[in-house]
């Protein structure tokens, strides 16, 4: 079992990360759609649209320290497409994921430490957002599973532009 082992950070970020104003996140968000949605045309599988998406946030928004989808199962959640550090394979619905997973609803998580539960894939994550993709009968898919090195990274510009912007490419032709 790995996945509450937090593994030592190597590669130090060297520059500081600063988190765009209110109109340079919708800015970023929207350029992230237009781009997700060239790349996606015609491409039906829900895995490769899940990594078309982490690629292409995690490469435009500079605040997001990792970035990928985990799989809603009976029992727990499991890794799917992301982009960042090597993460944690499977994790309790007792985390982050889990809350928002069961909750059916997004979870911004401003000091990931105060966070009961919370499992550190990963020590440097400070801060995080998960969004749940909800599928046929309210049943929840995946979560959108977001973490940063800046406390309080994420807020209600980031909630919206990834509930009504990002999730959606999910929908869309399957
Ligand atoms: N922090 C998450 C686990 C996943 S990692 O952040 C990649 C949680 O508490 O559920």
């Amino acid at each position: 079992m790995n996945q509450h082992i937090p593994h030592e950070g190597k590669d130090k970020l060297l520059e500081p990360i600063i988190i765009p104003s209110t109109a340079t996140k919708r800015a970023l968000y929207k350029q992230s759609l237009k781009e997700i949605q060239m790349r996606i045309k015609d491409v039906d599988s829900l895995v490769s649209r899940m990594a078309t998406i982490v690629s292409v946030l995690r490469s435009n928004l500079s605040y997001y320290f990792w970035c990928g989808f985990y799989f809603a199962e009976e029992k727990e959640l499991i890794i799917g497409p992301y982009q960042g550090s090597t993460a944690c394979a499977h994790i309790s619905y007792d985390g982050v994921c889990g809350t928002a997973a069961k909750n059916k609803k997004t979870l911004i998580v401003p000091n990931v430490h105060d966070f009961p539960g919370h499992i550190a894939c990963d020590e440097r994550s400070n801060s995080e957002i998960v969004v749940p993709f909800i599928g046929e009968q309210n049943m929840v898919i995946a979560v959108l599973d977001i973490d940063s090195t800046v406390f309080s990274a994420f807020d209600e510009v980031d909630k919206e532009c990834l509930e009504q912007l990002i999730i959606p490419v999910l929908r869309e032709g399957s």
